[in-house]
């Protein structure tokens, strides 16, 4: 079955982030020209989906903003014959059908995927975080889509990470299919304790209905919140969950060294500002040795 729809988590408090994140939200952050949740919804429309739903909360409503239409921006841009400016807005504002759902209560990441549930219906989808971008291979979604649609079940995107990286995102177990592809039996979110795995949960999931069942008897978990991770152990109990190492790399811009990183790598890719960027670069670092 086609995966048309997906959800953008992106009510999250954003309490790294404080205190920018009090009125603007994280996912808002410039990463260059762009906000951060921009690349998130190019790299859904880059994987073949149709329709978005953003799940939003309070102080969230740049977000929307964002997306939407501005008249008197376009009317400007096109009497003072700024046409490539007003191009660029244009785009984002036709950029897929977005549309938003407010997550009540910051009750964790699990809670608000249930919060999208009856946009969704009875279809698979994606979910991608709306604090982690990708660098520019190949879609992350576009890869889970494929493998998707061969093994027919739930898979979620993985990389390796540094051990003393662990404690920072969920964490899965499995058993290897294949170079890239693991069928999980075990996922444990945040491990406080020492764990024989450092594959780690990277923000970009292809799902179906059944979770949301799942997640609506899921007891409050790490953080008293509703935990995705603690849903997929139990549908990993049930039924086929893999694994994907994904190829490329996803930033977490929602703390402050990797949105440092994001922002340092976006500057040496971009055209214009590459050359005047690393000759500063490579002086301020002389400077400091
Ligand atoms: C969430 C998930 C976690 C995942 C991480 C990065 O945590 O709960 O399993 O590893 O995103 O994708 P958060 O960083 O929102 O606390």
């Amino acid at each position: 079955m086609k995966v048309r729809k997906a959800i953008i988590p992106a009510a999250g408090l954003g309490t790294r982030f404080l205190p920018f994140s009090k009125a603007v939200p994280k996912e808002m952050l410039p990463v260059l020209d762009k906000p951060a949740i921009q690349y998130i919804v190019e790299e859904a429309v880059a994987s073949g989906i149709e329709d978005i739903i953003i799940v939003t909360g309070k102080n969230k409503r740049s977000i929307e903003d964002h997306f939407d239409k501005n008249a008197e921006l376009e009317l400007y841009l096109q009497s003072t014959g700024k046409l490539d400016k007003l191009k660029l807005i244009k785009d984002v504002t036709n950029i897929a059908n977005i549309y938003y759902v407010r997550q009540k209560e910051a009750l964790g990441l699990g809670d608000a995927i249930l919060t999208a549930r009856s946009f969704i219906g009875n279809e698979p989808f994606a979910v991608l975080l709306g604090d982690m971008i990708m660098d520019d291979s190949q879609p992350s979604t576009k890869q889970l889509i494929n493998v998707y649609q061969k093994q027919k079940a739930p898979v979620i995107a993985v990389e390796q990470v540094d051990r003393s990286e662990i404690g920072n995102y969920g964490i899965v177990l499995g058993q290897q299919m294949d170079d890239r592809l693991y069928r999980v039996h075990t996922l444990v979110e945040k491990p406080q304790t020492e764990i024989s795995s450092n594959m780690a949960i990277m923000g970009r999931y292809i799902l179906e209905p059944r979770i949301f069942e799942i997640l609506s008897n899921t007891k409050p978990g790490l953080g008293k919140e509703i935990q995705l991770t603690d849903a997929l152990q139990t549908l990993a109990r049930e039924q086929s969950l893999y694994a994907y190492l994904h190829e490329g790399k996803l930033y977490d811009v929602g703390n402050k060294l990797g949105y440092l990183k994001v922002s340092i790598e976006w500057c040496l890719k971009d055209k214009e500002i590459r050359g005047p960027f690393y000759t500063y670069l490579k002086e301020l670092l002389a400077e400091k040795e």
